[in-house]
C-alpha cells in the first residue's frame, strides 16, 4: 500500500539516502531524515552534522566504515522540514529489516525522533546518555549531532555522551558471551573403584 507522505517525499528528494556502514556493526546509529547534502549524495549524516558525527566516533577511536548509519526516514523532508508521523510510519519497515539484519549489540539514537521510537513518551534532556536494554540489545540516547551546531552549549554534552560507548560496548559483548556460554556441567564425582 502507497501512502499519501511516502509519495510527496518521493517528488521532491534527489536520492533516498538508505543508511551505510559495515555489515557486521556492532554499533548503529539512528538519526532523523536526510538533509541536503544527504541527498544530493545519497549517503547519512555527510554535511555539517556529519562531520560532527566523525569527530565523536573519532574521540572513541572509531571510523564510519567500522559502525553503520541509517535515519528514521530516509528520504529528504522539503525545506528539512520535521519528518510527519505518516512518513516515519511508512519508513519504519526499512528501519525495522535494517535492525533485523544487522542485529546490533547497541543500537545510538540521535535526536529526538530516534528516541521516541525507541524510548516513547520520554524527554531527550531527561534521558540522554541512558540506556534500555530490549530484545537483546542495549539502547543509548543521545542528543542529535545538529543540535551542537544550533545550541554551542550542547556540544560538551553530546561529547561526554559518546565517551560512554565503549564501555556500553564492553557491557554488550560481556553479556552476550554470558547468554551463549553453556553453564559448566556438575563435576562428576570420580569413581575411583
Ligand atoms: N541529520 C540526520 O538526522 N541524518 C542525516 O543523515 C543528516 C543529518
Amino acid at each position: 500500500m502507497l501512502f499519501a507522505g511516502s509519495v510527496k517525499l518521493q517528488k521532491t528528494r534527489t536520492k533516498v539516502v538508505p543508511g551505510e556502514g559495515a555489515e557486521n556493526a556492532d554499533i548503529l546509529f539512528i538519526g532523523e531524515a536526510p538533509g541536503w547534502h544527504e541527498d544530493q549524495q545519497g549517503r547519512p549524516f555527510v554535511g555539517p552534522a556529519g562531520q560532527f558525527l566523525d569527530s565523536l566516533l573519532a574521540s572513541i577511536n572509531l571510523k564510519r566504515q567500522q559502525v553503520y548509519i541509517a535515519n528514521v526516514i530516509k528520504c529528504r523532508p522539503p525545506g528539512n522540514r520535521d519528518p510527519l508521523p505518516i512518513e516515519i510510519a511508512n519508513c519504519q519497515k526499512w528501519l525495522n529489516r535494517q535492525i533485523e539484519l544487522l542485529s546490533p549489540k547497541i543500537i545510538v539514537t540521535l535526536g529526538r525522533y530516534s528516541m521516541a521510537r525507541f524510548f516513547p513518551g520520554k524527554s531527550i534532556s531527561n534521558i540522554h546518555c541512558t540506556t534500555q536494554t530490549q530484545n537483546g540489545a542495549i539502547y543509548f540516547a543521545m542528543y542529535h549531532p545538529a543540535a551542537a551546531l544550533h545550541q554551542g552549549n550542547l556540544r560538551q554534552t553530546i561529547e561526554q555522551d559518546m565517551l560512554k560507548l565503549p564501555s556500553l560496548l564492553v557491557q554488550a559483548k560481556a553479556e552476550i558471551t554470558k547468554e551463549t556460554t553453556p553453564k559448566s556441567e556438575p563435576q562428576q564425582q570420580l569413581n575411583m573403584f
